[in-house]
């Protein structure tokens, strides 16, 4: 497994933090996909792959801005201009520019998700329960 779910990315609530595994699967996935050389056309995996993330991440945020409105928590308004942008990012993957490019575009989604789960989860998520 690539991506690990530890400790450090806990928020105490146990909802998100389950929410939170699922992405790290999700990336996990995604890392499964780049490295194998077994599959030599992997847009519908990607496709498939983005689909998810970018519904999954939707429920996500809902439920993590209701949590936040709910104990008023105070940096709730920059949390959901985070997710609001990380939305976009994901929408912006244009899909159709995939098939010359899969691995870049896996890559680049990998990146992007890596980079999402270490600096927003562990750096703000962590922080809406203390
Ligand atoms: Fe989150
Ligand atoms: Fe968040």
């Amino acid at each position: 497994m690539m991506y690990e779910f530890t400790d450090d990315y806990l928020t105490g609530v146990e909802q998100i933090d389950n929410e939170h595994r699922k992405l790290f699967a999700i990336a996990n996935e995604a890392y499964e996909l780049l490295k194998d050389n077994f599959v030599s056309d992997k847009y519908d995996y990607i496709r498939e792959i983005l689909e998810e993330l970018r519904g999954y991440t939707k429920t996500h945020f809902a439920h993590e801005e209701e949590y936040m409105d709910k104990i008023q928590y105070r940096r709730r308004f920059s949390q959901k201009i985070q997710h609001a942008e990380f939305i976009k990012k994901l929408e912006d993957i244009d899909l159709d520019g995939i098939d010359e490019n899969q691995q870049e575009t896996l890559l680049e989604i990998l990146d992007f998700l890596a980079n999402w789960l270490v600096s927003h989860i562990k750096k703000s998520d962590t922080l809406i329960n203390k």
